[in-house]
């Protein structure tokens, strides 16, 4: 249905770098997803794709390849990130989603540490895509995404309205299976510490690219964790991302 054509993987690799003060530059649930992330990135091969995102439900595919150039300064961002919450149901393109994502916590380095930090570099944030077409797990290592569930579950995300016209809504949980190390109100803390930062960069991605979010932290927390088959993980905070209406 969705023609894509695969670039050798080392490219993906490659990919890496740049930080969001450069705003432009690749690498994930629950356990079980954890796991699958590390066994699929070998599958899955960079691409140079026409598909769209929004529309697909393939099982899993390579995001593109985050853009490296942005007009906007990382001063002019923050003169320009403010809340919004009012979207038009347009769709955002390939490489708008690809670039958010990777912005909001992709690897940007070789030793595969991410845009956003964490403590003790746990990387627990994890992030899911809501599409009008299904949910996808964002894998950090390969820069791509994985169909976690068919059907359009966005208002699912949040509780407020404009949670049904963003095109897509993110969904950011904090792993506990990844945060071994701290006991529970070290999890609870730093999961709640690391989420701002990714938060933020979703922020100032969408500052520099004319983009309209909100951070979310008025989310079913309970429905949310059923709908995702949470057990040891908290969703912590939900961004719808569109174009401001
Ligand atoms: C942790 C956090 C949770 C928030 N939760 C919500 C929310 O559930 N609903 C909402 O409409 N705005 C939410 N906001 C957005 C704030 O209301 C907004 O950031 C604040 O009014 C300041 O506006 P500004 O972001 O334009 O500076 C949240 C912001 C943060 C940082």
């Amino acid at each position: 249905m969705y023609k894509k054509k695969l670039f050798n993987r080392l490219s993906c690799v490659t990919l890496s770098v740049v930080t969001i003060a450069s705003l432009s530059s690749c690498r994930s649930n629950t356990e079980s997803a954890a796991n699958e992330e590390v066994k699929d990135t070998a599958a899955i091969a960079c691409p140079a794709a026409t598909y769209t995102i929004e529309e697909s439900m393939q099982d899993s595919f390579a995001l593109l390849a985050p853009s490296k150039k942005s007009s906007m300064s990382l001063i002019e961002a923050l003169a320009n990130r403010r809340t919004v919450r009012s979207f038009a149901e347009t769709a955002l393109s390939d490489q708008q989603i690809s670039d958010l994502l990777w912005c909001a916590c992709g690897v940007n380095r070789e030793d595969g540490k991410l845009t956003a930090p964490t403590a003790c570099n746990a990387q627990e944030i994890d992030v899911y895509l809501f599409t009008p077409k299904a949910i996808y797990f964002y894998q950090k290592a390969s820069h791509s995404l994985k169909l976690f569930k068919e059907g359009d579950f966005r208002e699912k995300a949040g509780n407020q309205a404009f949670f049904r016209t963003a095109p897509i809504a993110i969904a950011l949980v904090g792993d506990f299976d990844k945060m071994g190390r701290f006991d529970e109100e070290g999890k609870q803390f730093y999961s709640a510490t690391d989420v701002g930062y990714v938060s933020q960069d979703i922020y100032l991605y969408c500052a520099a690219a004319g983009l309209a979010t909100v951070a979310c932290g008025n989310i079913d927390r309970p429905a949310i964790t059923e709908l995702l088959g949470l057990t040891n993980a908290k969703p912590l905070l939900s961004h719808p991302v569109g174009i401001e209406q």
